[in-house]
């Protein structure tokens, strides 16, 4: 294996590692101050993290704003209050080494702000913030406003290609590295685009190797690209290590990390990830964010693609083709296919008797207790989102609402991963997990169940394992 060279990250000479921010609540200022001791990159998620207290008491989340956009409100104050503990606790665990940076996701609800009010009560504990999901423009003007390194997450050289043209080549001083998602291995929402089939992966190689030429003809000759998706042993990627073509590198790793001592994720989370399979993780399309994302297959999973089977197409207006009256909601009636409407029956038979529209013109087949669900996650909607399919909920439109039919086929993702991890149960809630996720059960690093250190982590990773 060969040695890593040393990297400069957010400033200080560190190891090429990174410990990939993990929302909500999987990444946090322990395992990113572990991961910061050991002397490499740890990063705490900044969405919508768990708030503790000058006393050390964690202060669960509540909402006492009866609407909509006050309960925003409050959860921005909430999450800011939360980033600021756990870039405290980060800090303090990690004794001022290595660096500490904090994740967000452009499209998150309040990005800018949560951002912001962090940032200018954190000075001195963040080195540099991490930032996907969307075309996060104003980050680098955020960030270098702060004097605090910046971290776009692409899928693509076309991605950054357009961040550095129109934003970051104003701020060119603290952009600190370039990350490179996989979008078909990586463990979380993934960015593929619309010409891109979430069936046939792409090499990630000669992806990188053109970010590089995109970097280079911008004068990033030696800004570090840090690959993430798919990372395992790092004696897998010995040609990218030296290599003039990729230039610089770090690598960063979201699924290995979650199964170390000091990861937040509750054991049973821990032990089921010992136990997976090949093609156990799944990339689909249910966020209501509406990325792809990749997750452990369980029975919330199937429900959702199950729900998404019970779909047919209608139209408001009778015609030849759309011939079988249908209920849609309480009060709207449209037509289906009377091809539809022989499988509608099988579906109501089985007590998914209730039709909802969704935004693309069809219908899919719900049960009643479902549609309580529905209508109390979206009553209790927080905002979360700068967008969200789920509730309609926008926070960019006057009234904050998207104007869209809410989708039944999504879900809200604020409370399955909120609850996965607080000790929810595995098959009810959504566990992101890279795809190769299966070798944990047959790496030696975990024989006999045995969840390594950050520190045993890295040992291994430094020695190609
Ligand atoms: C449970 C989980 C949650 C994640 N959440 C986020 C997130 O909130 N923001 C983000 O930028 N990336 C997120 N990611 C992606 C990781 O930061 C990392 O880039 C990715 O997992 C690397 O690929 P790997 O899973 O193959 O190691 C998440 C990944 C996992 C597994
Ligand atoms: S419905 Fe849930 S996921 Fe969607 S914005 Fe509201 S809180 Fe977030």
């Amino acid at each position: 294996m060969k040695s890593l060279d040393s990297v400069i990250i957010s400033g200080r000479e560190v190891l090429p590692l990174i410990e990939g921010g993990k929302g909500i609540a999987v990444s946090d200022g322990k395992s990113s101050g572990a991961w910061a001791t050991a002397n490499a990159v740890g990063t705490f998620s900044g969405v919508t993290p768990d708030y503790y207290d000058e006393n050390g008491n964690f202060i669960a989340e509540f909402y006492k704003k009866k609407i909509r956009k006050e309960r925003h409100q409050e959860m921005i104050e909430q999450a800011t209050s939360g980033c600021i503990s756990q870039a405290k606790i980060a800090h303090d665990v990690s004794g001022g080494k290595g660096r500490i940076h904090i994740n967000v996701l452009w499209e998150m609800g309040g990005c800018e702000d949560i951002l912001i009010n962090t940032l200018e009560n954190t000075k001195g504990l963040i080195h540099g913030v991490s930032c996907g999901a969307g075309m996060p423009y104003k980050l680098a003007s955020i960030c270098s406003s702060y004097g605090v390194y910046y971290y776009p997450i692409v899928s693509s050289a076309r991605a950054f290609k357009a961040l550095w043209k129109r934003s970051y080549s104003k701020h060119s001083e603290y952009l600190g590295g370039v990350v490179y998602e996989d979008p078909w291995n990586a463990g979380g929402h993934n960015g593929l685009s619309n010409s891109e089939n979430p069936l046939v992966p792409q090499d990630p190689y000669p992806r990188v190797v053109e970010l590089r030429k995109i970097m280079r003809t911008a004068g990033l000759d030696n800004t570090p690209i840090i690959m993430a998706g798919g990372v395992w042993n790092l004696s897998e990627w010995e040609d990218w290590i030296g290599n003039p073509d990729i230039g610089a590198v770090a690598f960063q790793l979201g699924t290995r990390p979650i199964l170390t001592r000091e990861s937040p994720v509750a054991e049973h989370w821990k032990n089921r990830l010992l136990t997976l399979e090949k093609n156990d993780v799944l990339l689909q399309r249910f966020s209501p964010t509406g990325f792809y994302s990749s997750a452990i297959k369980n029975d919330f999973l199937s429900m959702l693609e199950a729900r998404t089977q019970r779909q047919a197409a209608f139209k408001e207006e009778k015609s030849e083709e759309f011939s079988e009256e249908i209920r849609i909601g309480l009060s709207k009636t449209g037509y289906i296919s009377a091809e539809d409407k022989l499988k509608t029956t099988e579906w109501i038979k089985k007590g998914y008797s209730e039709a909802l529209a969704t935004p693309d013109c069809t219908v899919v087949f719900v049960s009643k207790e479902e549609v309580r669900e529905f209508k109390a996650s979206q009553v209790k909607c927080i905002g979360c989102l700068s967008q969200c399919s789920f509730s309609s909920w926008s926070q960019y439109s006057e009234n904050y609402s998207s104007g869209k039919t809410p989708d039944p086929r999504s879900f809200c993702i604020h409370d399955t991963l909120m609850s996965m991890s607080h000790g929810g149960d595995l098959n009810t809630g959504l566990m992101f997990a890279g795809h190769n996720a299966y070798r944990f059960a047959t790496d030696s690093l975990y024989t006999n169940g045995y969840i390594p250190t950050v520190q045993e982590l890295i040992d291994n990773l430094l020695i190609g394992k």
